[in-house]
């Protein structure tokens, strides 16, 4: 239900729904405007999701909600170089990503929005990636497609600044044939993106009690994208990974990069078992995905033909996973849930701590391998153990 307030001298528009009621009062009119059986709809589903979003973050900093099973990363170690010859104050972390230098091989994955607390989380990030030099992920746009309401969360990254690197972000199932190029190109400008993320998650569809279902003509609607957009489409997954079949056909499709997302982090499928009432599906599913780790060699290995970007995420927790990453062939890494938790722990200063953590960890391999920049890194020696 909408209230308006009209001052009796200013002309009002009456020609609303007859669901509109007049009440009378000394100087105003007022209209109680009833919302129509569609917009209901609309308001309701708004809420639910805003709801839904605020839950996803409360899940994430109380609840167990990772992996019973790794990344695959320990399954990796650096070949130890004694005399590695080099000044640890001269090592160099920065990468090109696109167009971009970024201080690091590392940026905040794709997260929020759409919710009140959601504009401060963004907002802190960004303050972050300003601080830093590095990039960033907004959440899922698809709200504010809907509801302007939501619209300022997203946009808040750009009142921090208009020069970072910022991926606007689009689930699968709404790029699958048959989108509207108007409201993707809405969701880009919101945030004057870089680039734009699209997330495939069919595991948290799957469990999510309301989620959506229908995954057909995706990859379809990725080339419509690739080809229809001017900046980078990056295809990440949400935790379950990104493996060699699934890689190949967006290769094919003419992403510019992917971020395998795989498993061994935040499990989604945990999220959104949590969320229901009947819990034995979701339990069956907790642990479904491929490793981060795999995911990262298998997409790598189709690499030599390609010239794709590689993304490495999904339970990256520190610099030791960064280096390990780009060793295995990762040109850039995210993280969400340590970003989000150092945030909420500490605020603005545990964020930057967080960060400086893994850049200090990931200095530490390069120099205890000899490597002075992040091409050196590449091709540390690394090699996989048996547990
Ligand atoms: C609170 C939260 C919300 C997320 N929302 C989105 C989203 O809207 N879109 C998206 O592409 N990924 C989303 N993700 C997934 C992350 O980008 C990432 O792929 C996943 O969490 C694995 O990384 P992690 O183990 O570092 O958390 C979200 C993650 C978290 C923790």
């Amino acid at each position: 239900m909408r209230w308006l307030c009209v001052p009796e001298n200013q002309p009002a528009d009456l020609t609303c729904s007859i669901k509109t009621l007049l009440i009378f009062a000394p100087g105003a009119i007022f209209l109680i405007q009833m919302p129509s059986r569609k917009q209901e709809t609309v308001l309701a589903g708004m809420d639910q999701t805003a709801k839904r979003k605020s839950s996803h973050v409360d899940l994430v900093l109380n609840e167990k909600i990772d992996y019973l099973k790794s990344t695959g990363f320990e399954k990796y170690e650096f070949v130890h170089n004694a005399l590695p010859e080099i000044d640890f104050s001269e090592i160099d972390t920065s990468v090109r990503f696109f167009s971009r230098k970024f201080s690091a091989p590392i940026i905040v994955s794709s997260m929020t929005g759409g919710f009140d607390r959601a504009a401060r989380i963004n907002s802190s990030i960004a303050e972050l990636c300003v601080e830093r030099n590095i990039g960033m992920g907004v959440g899922s746009q698809r709200q504010a497609l809907q509801n302007d309401d939501y619209v300022e969360s997203f946009k808040i990254v750009r009142k921090v600044s208009k020069e970072i690197f910022v991926m606007a972000n689009i689930g699968a199932a709404q790029v699958a044939d048959g989108f509207a190029l108007r409201e993707v190109r809405k969701i880009i400008d919101m945030v004057d993106a870089d680039s734009l993320a699209v997330h495939l998650n069919a595991l948290q569809e799957f469990i999510q009690p309301e989620g959506d279902r229908n995954f057909r003509g995706v990859l379809n609607g990725i080339g419509k994208l690739v080809s229809a957009i001017k900046i980078p489409v990056i295809v990440k997954e949400t935790g379950a990974g990104i493996g060699a079949e699934a890689a190949k056909r967006l290769i094919e499709a003419g992403v510019s990069a992917i971020d395998v997302s795989g498993a061994g982090g935040t499990s989604w499928a945990a999220i959104e078992t949590l969320r229901r009432s009947d819990r034995r599906v979701g339990r069956k599913f907790w642990n479904w995905g491929i490793p981060t780790a795999d995911a990262l060699v298998q997409v790598n290995a189709l690499r030599s033909r390609n010239k794709i970007k590689l993304i490495s995420s999904g339970g990256i927790r520190d610099g030791l996973d960064v280096a390990k990453s780009i060793a295995l062939g990762a040109d850039l890494c995210a993280g969400a849930q340590p970003f989000l938790k150092a945030l909420d722990k500490d605020g603005s200063r545990g964020l930057v701590k967080e960060f400086d953590l893994w850049v200090e960890e990931l200095k530490g391999v390069m120099f205890l391998t000899g490597s002075k920049n992040i091409s050196q890194l590449k091709n540390a020696k690394i090699e996989k153990v048996s547990l």
